[in-house]
């Protein structure tokens, strides 16, 4: 489970994103695939990521073998500033050279039902299926301070197991509908990174790293690759309430 993961801290968010963008480079350096699937995550943690590798990785990192992905999307158009994939373009894919045939966004404009259908299916047809499950080389994923990940809410939890590779989404709060990978596919990952930052994040942290009785109702809680590795990335703020 969530607490099963590799912890690495750091002292400022921007190291957190350096450590990422590293991972990200290396892994790629060293894979002799042809080709190289990542999926992004969204919210506002990956802006600071995003930036970084947009600075200082942009022609370091071999982008004609890596195809992006996402582990979830708002269902709204791709100008809308609700869109992680419009939030990727704006941070990340307006400043690197990758071809457009690598990006593989999630159409929120589209019947949110059909397209989890729809991108179920890309996703078979792209990866390499391990127990005929789709394998994301790396998953980025971010920590909701309600202990959701991607679009996974605790009110939905059932939806971990969900027996599609993405499902219907609703925020709990706005009524957003999302589309999300289920966690099926996340838990058949060889890598996930665990993109956590700032302070309201620290108590969700310490609940699921330390097994708490109360992180079993969070979906974070359930991350654990069953053929992958695991890590959490931390800044001090939000590893703050874990020794
Ligand atoms: C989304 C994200 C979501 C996010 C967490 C953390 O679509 O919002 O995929 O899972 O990672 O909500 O969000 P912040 O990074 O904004 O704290």
């Amino acid at each position: 489970m969530g607490n099963s993961g590799e912890i690495k801290i750091f002292d400022t968010k921007t190291e957190v994103f350096k450590a990422i963008a590293e991972g990200v480079l290396s892994l790629t350096q060293i894979s002799t695939q042809a080709v190289f699937n990542i999926a992004l995550s969204g919210g506002n943690s990956p802006k600071g990521l995003f930036e970084k590798i947009s600075k200082e990785y942009a022609s370091r990192i071999p982008w004609g073998r890596i195809h992006l992905w996402w582990g979830d999307e708002r269902c709204v158009p791709p100008d809308n500033k609700e869109s992680n994939y419009k939030m990727t373009v704006d941070y990340l894919l307006a400043n690197i050279d990758i071809p457009d045939e690598n990006i593989h966004r999630i159409y929120g404009e589209d019947n949110p039902e059909g397209e989890a259908e729809r991108y179920s299916q890309e996703l078979e047809g792209a990866l390499i299926l391990r127990n005929g499950i789709p394998v994301f080389d790396i998953i980025i994923l971010g920590l909701g301070d309600d202990g959701h990940t991607a679009s996974i809410f605790p009110d939905q939890i059932g939806l971990f197991e969900y027996d599609r590779n993405c499902a219907v989404a609703m925020h709990p709060v706005t009524e957003q509908k999302r589309i999300t990978l289920a966690g099926k596919v996340l838990n058949n990952a060889s890598q996930i990174y665990f993109l956590v930052t700032g302070k309201n994040k620290s108590e969700r942290v310490e609940e699921i790293i330390n097994d708490h009785d109360v992180a079993k109702l969070l979906p974070a809680y359930y991350i654990s690759p069953r053929n992958g590795k695991f890590t959490w990335f931390l800044d001090k703020e939000a590893a703050s309430l874990i020794s």
